[in-house]
């Protein structure tokens, strides 16, 4: 039995209500990426308010590792209903914060001790981040990548690469950023072919430091082990080593952003083990809060406390309902083994999307790391040129089929799987096939139309 349902044509007559509603009272500046209005969630399974049944690769753009309302989850928030919403953790403090603290304190990676600040959301962690590593280092300058997203506030954004429509407009951002190209293997900065190349990417660093700005003035290096909205773009396996051994050289903190690669994404709790590195300053969010609100840097002890009381905080940051979801969100994704099922779920898509390579002109590369897999659509394989018309029409078509899919990528032309780790094999093999349908409908329309409407 199928577990997509399509009542009605997508969007349904509600949610194409709702949607006007929507754009007289929000700013067009929030995108709207489906049509979708959801009624009720579960595992990786959407209804809409029209009652179509949706299977989930986007998990509320990689917030739901553990799933859309993971019963351990709601479980946990309803029982913290029962005592207290909240009290401010700066005014009178409570044990949810201080068990998800050494929890995260435990789980990050390297043997030296943490400690963790609690914050609202992952932009704000990138704020902090870069608060505390300037003031540890007493250096003004941040050292950021081409293609990387760090949030939408302004520090965040300065760190941001993309500039429509994160930056254009926004001007004049943080100041002392100094960006760098990223080890973006299939669109080289340097038209360089790994392992060739020998990490050109890397040793230009040096140049750097030399043409751009000094490295004793730097605080810090901000990297996300793979990016996310940059385009799932992986580096070679030795590049954080290298950059970890670059910071050490100079001073430098090395934070790594983990908000869309953390918690299981990757087949590890977090990306970096996978480098075999330990970061200065860590930074979660998305599933952290299992669906609530919440982000943590987590970092070196003596970095951590090196500013003075009153310095960080917030008057919602690590708010006892969020603490008590994301302690729960980190026993699911013990309990149910989701590092090893993220493993599983890219081995699944990589057989099944190198099927589709073979078929379809318009797959470019197939790249990934565990369960963050992704497919970059190219005019042509010689050219390279991106498919950013054809990924949004593919999104477009999974929709109105029954899958919420996103894009990614500095040009949009890239296809990616941010699904509940907790999805089954038969609902995952659904889903790409209403993918591998859509790659049909985008390069043959005629051919490949077909009826959405199921029942
Ligand atoms: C790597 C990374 N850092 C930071 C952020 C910003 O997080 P938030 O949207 O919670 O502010 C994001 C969001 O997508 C992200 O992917």
């Amino acid at each position: 039995m199928p577990v997509i349902q399509l009542k009605t044509s997508i969007p349904g007559p509600i949610s194409k209500a709702l949607s006007q509603r929507r754009d007289q009272a929000v700013p067009r500046g929030v995108k709207q990426l489906t049509s979708i209005f959801v009624a009720r969630s579960e595992g990786a399974v959407l209804e809409d308010v029209d009652g179509n049944r949706f299977i989930d690769l986007a998990g509320g753009i990689g917030c739901l590792n553990a799933g859309h309302r993971a019963p351990a989850v709601t479980q946990a928030i309803h029982a913290q209903t029962n005592r207290f919403l909240h009290t401010c953790f700066m005014v009178t403090p409570y044990d949810g914060y201080v068990r998800l603290a050494e929890r995260l304190n435990s789980l990050a990676p390297g043997t030296t001790p943490k400690k963790t600040l609690l914050l609202n959301s992952g932009a704000e962690a990138v704020e902090n981040g870069i608060k505390i590593a300037r003031a540890y280092t007493r250096r003004p300058a941040v050292i950021c990548f081409e293609d990387a997203f760090h949030g939408r506030t302004m520090m965040a954004m300065s760190l941001t690469s993309k500039t429509h429509p994160y930056k254009a407009g926004f001007e004049p951002f943080a100041s002392d950023v100094y960006r760098v190209p990223f080890a973006y293997c299939y669109r080289c900065a340097y038209s360089r072919k790994f392992p060739e190349c020998e990490m050109h990417c890397t040793t230009v660093l040096e140049d750097t430091f030399r043409r751009v700005v000094a490295a004793e003035s730097v605080a810090a290096i901000i990297a996300e082990p793979v990016l996310g909205e940059g385009g799932f773009i992986v580096p070679p396996s030795e590049y954080f080593k290298i950059l970890r051994g670059i910071c050490d050289k100079y001073g430098i903190l090395l934070i790594a952003d983990e908000v869309q690669t953390g918690l299981a994404r990757t087949g590890k709790m977090f990306a970096c083990e996978h480098y075999g590195i330990e970061p200065d300053l860590l930074l979660t969010a998305k599933t952290l809060g299992g669906g609530l609100p919440l982000a943590a840097v987590t970092g070196k002890d003596y970095i951590m406390d090196h500013t003075g009381p009153g310095a960080l905080g917030g008057t919602f940051g690590g708010n006892p309902l969020a603490c008590e979801a994301a302690l729960a969100t980190l026993d699911t994704i013990e309990q149910e083994s989701l590092c090893e099922r993220a493993m599983l779920l890219g081995d699944r898509f990589r057989r099944r999307a190198e099927d589709w390579q073979q078929r379809f002109s318009l797959i470019g590369e197939i790249r990934g790391l565990g369960a963050m897999q992704a497919v970059e659509l190219v005019r042509d394989r010689e050219s390279r040129a991106p498919a950013s018309e054809e990924a949004d029409r593919l999104t477009q078509y999974c929709a109105e089929h029954g899958v919420i899919l996103l894009t990614t990528g500095s040009y949009g032309n890239i296809i990616r799987l941010l699904m509940p780790l907790v999805i089954s094999n038969d609902e995952f093999d659904e889903a790409l096939s209403v993918v591998e349908s859509g790659f049909q409908a985008v390069l043959e329309p005629q051919a490949a139309h077909s009826d959405p409407v199921h029942a």
